[in-house]
């Protein structure tokens, strides 16, 4: 399932969690694993796609022919995508960004007190939403991680984010985060369609090429 229509675009990804910090040893990360955004990278890089990866911490080894871009903390990953975006003819977000960060993070680790300490957070950009927004900007791709109405949920936020496509999936006890099997729901404006289960090896093939048929049918 492999498209071969995808050969020279220029293709951005952002995979894996984020960690944002709140002391010198300490931060807030969540349960992705990057396998699936990583296995789009090697699907399009395997279709002839020129793909750069943006990456949060992972155990994964790059994918062939993949060119990777090591982040940590959402306002990193916003900066590295943002940038690449600008002259891409794709961009799919399967990171698991962190809404928020941690307003003043500190640069010593933080002794413990009598009274637990209180985090203040405040928002990080929302990356996906600036990429849609561009001028002339890439053909964009969303996911909805949820653990209910995933339907509901995700058209909501291919609507707010003005996205031209979303894969959503369902996550929770052994769904969608770490494992190595997952179900997406691909909506798009006019239309909707079920990939999986399946590894997320396959799984990144198949999303793929309906990506490719999507911006085709776009252009
Ligand atoms: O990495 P794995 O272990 O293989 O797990 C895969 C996965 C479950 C992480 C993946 O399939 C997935 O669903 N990724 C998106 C997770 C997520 O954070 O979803 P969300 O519904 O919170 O975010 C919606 C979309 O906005 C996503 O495309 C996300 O990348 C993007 N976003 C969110 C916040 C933010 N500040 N910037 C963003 O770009």
């Amino acid at each position: 399932t492999v498209p071969g229509d995808l050969a020279g675009r220029a293709v951005v990804i952002t995979a894996g969690p984020t960690r944002e910090p709140i002391d010198a040893v300490r931060f807030i990360a969540n349960r992705s694993s990057g396998r699936m955004g990583f296995a789009i990278a090697a699907a399009a890089a395997a279709a002839g796609a020129r793909v750069i990866l943006v990456a949060g911490p992972t155990a994964l080894a790059t994918p062939p022919g993949v060119t990777r871009i090591d982040v940590e903390t959402a306002v990193e990953m916003h900066a590295a995508a943002l940038h690449h975006a600008a002259d891409s003819d794709l961009f799919i977000a399967a990171a698991a960004v962190a809404d928020y960060r941690v307003a003043a993070p500190a640069d010593h680790k933080v002794r413990k007190a009598d009274a637990p300490p209180a985090l203040e957070l405040v928002p990080n950009p929302d990356i996906v939403r600036e990429v849609a927004a561009m001028a002339d900007g890439p053909f964009t791709v969303g996911f909805a991680a949820e653990t209910h109405d995933v339907i509901d949920h995700a058209r909501d936020k291919l609507t707010a984010k003005d996205l031209d496509m979303i894969a959503a999936n369902q996550v929770g006890a052994g769904l969608g985060f770490e494992v190595g099997e997952n179900t997406l729901e691909v909506i798009w404006p006019t239309g909707r369609k079920t990939l999986g289960p399946m590894t997320k090896e396959r799984l990144g093939e198949a999303l793929l090429a309906l990506i490719g048929e999507r911006f085709h049918a776009a252009r």
